[in-house]
């Protein structure tokens, strides 16, 4: 395990360029699987989840060749189709792999992906709709079982617009006679870079991006090459870094829309905000206002984005009112913010932040991988030393996190041990 070692109180200025998206990532290396094909994947992020979503793609058949943000992938002689219980748990979004292989081998065997630090993460949606697309599924096991012969065509409404859920429906659609319709589908921009990579592959998916979705199931898919979206968490993490520190900050290779709720609240609250075709800048001046957030599915305020945003409202002028909608428990990191100094209460699934002027120094451990963002962003901000531990969750979705930072005038050191 990793820990940080932040020497807090200085602004962040200048520029970085935006890794490719974590989110996007996982669903289309799973898609892949589906083509039994060669992929070219550029923009890849140089993350772990993206690292053990390459073992489990590997240790189904595929041969992939790695070159930092490259990746290409052959799953021409893939033949496993059970992906193995300590990887499932390593990566609860995994799940969305068992679509891709029903698409290809109209069977799968997984465990249970298991909760994780934010929620229980149940999978019934997920679950209750591929038997309503024909296939059988036996839970009996501590594995999951799903076979079909075909994929029947079928009207799905998706009693909340999951992502993951959605994802794994339309992976498990491409191939076949069928026509699949989806509705109260997931709006995410993650969604719609999914869908027009698998287009690129040859597969017929219309209305990505709206909450009615058509997959129109095709016999055969081909070689394509493909450039994965930027990653719009990071670009507002680091917006939001930069806010808490005074600073100014010129985002590089990002898509303002993506995170136009968060760019609505940070003018809000004060900061000036630029956005061009691929680029935010982003200054500020004095302290910020406080606000009220609420997370909702896209187009809505990201759930992703609570914690940071939260992080940076305990500096904030006022009474700021932050309301969780998505997770059930997505506010375990601010037990370690009130160690800094941070005055905050939850009350169900509403967090109320008194604003304090400076928060300070002190020895905190990462719950999750946003929350573990949240407490580097307050050491950068805190009076005084931070030691922030478990560090791997971070590791985890965010590509040389510390690096990106320092270039922008933080002080931290990354060491060993816990
Ligand atoms: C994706 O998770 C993202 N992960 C999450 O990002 C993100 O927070 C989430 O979407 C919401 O935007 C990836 O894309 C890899 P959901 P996912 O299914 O698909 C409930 C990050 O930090 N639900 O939209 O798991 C679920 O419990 C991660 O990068 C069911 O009840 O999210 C949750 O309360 C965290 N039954 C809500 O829906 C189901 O079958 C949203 O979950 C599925 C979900």
């Amino acid at each position: 395990m990793y820990r940080y070692i932040i020497k807090g109180g200085t602004k962040l200025q200048g520029e970085i360029d935006v890794s490719g998206s974590k989110n996007a990532s996982l669903p289309i290396l799973a898609a892949t699987i589906i083509s039994g094909k060669t992929t070219k994947l550029y923009n890849v992020p140089d993350i772990q989840d993206v690292k053990t979503t390459i073992k489990i793609l590997e240790g189904l058949g595929c041969k992939i060749k790695k070159d930092k943000n490259k990746l290409i992938i052959n799953s021409k002689y893939m033949k496993n189709t059970m992906i193995p219980e300590d990887l499932m748990r390593k990566l609860r979004s995994s799940v969305i792999i068992a679509g891709a292989i029903i698409a290809r081998f109209k069977q799968v065997k997984f465990s249970y992906p298991g909760g994780c630090d934010i929620g229980a993460r149940p999978i019934d949606l997920h679950l209750k709709n591929f038997k309503k697309m024909g296939i059988k599924i036996d839970e009996n096991t501590s594995y999951i079982e799903c076979k079909c012969d075909k994929i029947e065509s079928q009207t799905i409404a998706l009693d909340f617009p999951s992502v993951g859920a959605t994802e794994n429906l339309i992976l498990a659609s491409i191939l076949g006679k069928h026509e699949m319709i989806i509705n109260n589908a997931a709006m995410e921009p993650e969604i719609v870079d999914l869908a027009s990579f698998l287009n690129r592959m040859g597969a017929k998916i219309y209305g990505a991006g709206t909450n009615t979705i058509r997959v129109k199931g095709v016999e055969t898919l081909k070689d394509v090459s493909y450039k994965i979206m930027p990653d719009r968490i990071e670009a507002g993490t680091f917006l939001i870094a930069t806010a808490m520190t005074g600073g100014t900050i010129k985002l590089n290779k990002v898509i303002p829309e993506h995170i136009s709720p968060l760019l609505h609240k940070l003018s809000e609250c004060g900061c000036k905000i630029i956005e061009d075709k691929n680029t935010i800048y982003l200054s500020t001046n004095g302290r910020l206002n406080g606000a009220e957030i609420k997370t909702m599915p896209y187009p809505g305020f990201p759930t992703d984005l609570q914690p940071l945003f939260s992080t940076m409202l305990t500096i904030c002028k006022g009474t700021s009112i932050v309301t969780e909608n998505i997770f059930e428990n997505r506010y375990k990191f601010m037990q370690e913010i009130k160690r800094m100094g941070g005055k905050a209460t939850i009350e169900g699934k509403t967090l109320i932040i008194k604003g304090v002027k400076k928060l300070h120094g002190a020895n905190v451990e990462s719950t999750d991988l946003r929350g573990g963002a949240s407490l580097v962003l307050a050491g950068i901000s805190a009076k005084g030393i931070t030691k922030v531990s478990k560090v791997d969750y971070i590791l985890r979705g965010y590509e040389n996190f510390d690096v990106k930072l320092n270039q922008l005038g933080a002080n931290i050191v990354k060491e060993e041990g816990d």
